[in-house]
């Protein structure tokens, strides 16, 4: 990620919202707690913000609990307000999240976890972090923030049903009718831990690009078949790469929509022919 990760202004001591007792300590992040495993520090203080006070029983597994949201990319700052909370830095004083962070976080996460039918959590609640922003860590600059805002980024929908027989004529009607297609592997990881379930295998190809950035693409689309678990598991198979042509949309507010699904058999023509009549083809 290209955005600037820690942006802290200065270390005056802010008034605490949580009650953290009094005796803490610094620990080593442990090699279990991945998802914190890139924030740009190594060790962090018990009890953490949210109280846990054991690394077995607590802090680790229940930081498993973030790692479905986070794997969305639902923010660029998702994994730094997460990790400011279950997995503090530990420096000589308490570093909390301020409250735009969290509500620009929320806004942007919500709707995310919403789709995969939980609630923004109470313990997070936005009104609960210090309002200063020079005691707390800073959301990122508005620029950023403005960028973040018009890139194309998924959305929660339900997910179109996969098409599996049709001539090359509809699907150059459907590619007229959506801002992209593109052609995209799929598969399903036996085991997932780490990784995502569901992933894009190798490069997407662009059959019409539309207002796709040629960069993003890729996990723009991962990040689509996250948020609603039910595209993922209708689009692939365990330990089976699968071919698609995915068409959509692109709207004003950069939310994209998957409008169409086009399955890519080993031996179909008709989709080749559609994409090589495309180059040609007029609306
Ligand atoms: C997720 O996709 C399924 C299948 O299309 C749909 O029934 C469901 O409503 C979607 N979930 C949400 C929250 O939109």
């Amino acid at each position: 990620m290209f955005f600037p990760v820690l942006m802290m202004c200065s270390l005056l001591n802010a008034a605490l919202p949580f009650d953290l007792g009094q005796s803490t300590r610094c620990v080593s992040i442990p090699p279990e707690m991945s998802v914190c495993h890139d924030v740009g520090y190594s060790e962090m203080r018990l009890p953490n913000f949210l109280g846990h006070t054991s690394l077995e029983n607590e802090v680790i597994p229940k930081s498993e609990d973030w790692r479905p949201l986070l794997q969305t990319g639902c923010h660029p700052q998702a994994r730094t307000f997460v990790c400011s909370l279950i997995a503090p830095v530990c420096l000589d004083t308490f570093i909390q999240p301020c409250r735009s962070m969290c509500v620009a976080v929320r806004d942007s996460c919500a709707p995310l976890l919403a789709c995969q039918g939980q609630a923004w959590p109470e313990a997070l609640d936005c009104e609960r972090f210090p309002a200063e922003e020079d005691t707390c860590l800073s959301p990122v600059s508005k620029e950023t923030a403005h960028f973040y805002k018009v890139m194309p980024k998924p959305t929660c929908q339900g997910c179109p049903a996969v098409e599996e027989a049709f001539a090359y004529k509809s699907v150059l009607d459907a590619f007229c009718q959506n801002d992209f297609a593109v052609k995209v592997k799929v598969t399903r990881r036996r085991f997932p831990s780490e990784e995502p379930e569901f992933e894009i295998e190798g490069r997407v190809e662009f059959i019409s690009q539309g207002q796709l950035l040629p960069y993003d693409t890729h996990s723009l689309l991962q990040q689509w078949m996250l948020i609603n678990e039910s595209c993922g598991q209708r689009l692939t198979r365990i330990g089976r790469s699968l071919l698609y042509v995915l068409a959509g949309d692109v709207q004003a507010d950069g939310t994209v929509s998957v409008k169409r699904i086009f399955q890519w058999h080993k031996r179909d023509t008709q989709l080749t022919l559609a994409v090589r009549k495309w180059r040609h083809h007029k609306c």
